[in-house]
């Protein structure tokens, strides 16, 4: 059974009532039941916190797992001790956000940990996440 990881960071566990008009009316609970409905089969390990601190100990957790998708919220902007977290991890990676960043204030459209990634989506909402799974699950549609 594969092992993924999907990490929410600072201020997403209001999602559902937290500017609805950019990030839907999806609470973090759907999104998990969206992602468990797709993926019956996955030992889905699925949390939030608005601890940098707990997060990074998330991401050491995510080390020998199938993968780990993060949408870190604000910390994507600037935190580089997350950008040290994730660039270590020997696992795939995916960057996740409901709101294409690109579309917003000149702040957001800086990810300190797209380098560090192997695949960022941006602006699918929920739909997101569940490509993310599918991408680590089995890579590139393309890939030899
Ligand atoms: C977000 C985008 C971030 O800029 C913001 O701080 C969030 C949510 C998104 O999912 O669109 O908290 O990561």
């Amino acid at each position: 059974m594969s092992k993924v990881f999907v990490l929410n960071g600072v201020n997403l566990g209001t999602l559902g009532t937290r500017r609805p008009e950019i990030y839907g009316t999806m609470t973090l609970d759907d999104i998990e039941r969206l992602i468990k409905d797709e993926f019956p089969a996955l030992d889905l390990v699925f949390r939030q916190t608005d601890s940098e601190g707990e997060m990074v100990g998330f991401t050491r957790e995510a080390a020998g797992s199938d993968g780990l998708i993060i949408n870190a919220g604000a910390w994507t902007h600037y935190s580089y001790a997350l950008h040290d977290a994730l660039e270590v991890l020997d696992v795939p990676t995916v960057e996740v956000h409901l709101s294409n960043v690109h579309t917003r204030e000149e702040w957001r459209r800086v990810s300190v940990i797209s380098p560090v990634v192997d695949a960022l989506i941006a602006g699918m909402g929920a739909h997101g996440y569940v490509a993310a799974v599918r991408y680590v699950l089995e890579g590139r549609p393309d890939s030899p």
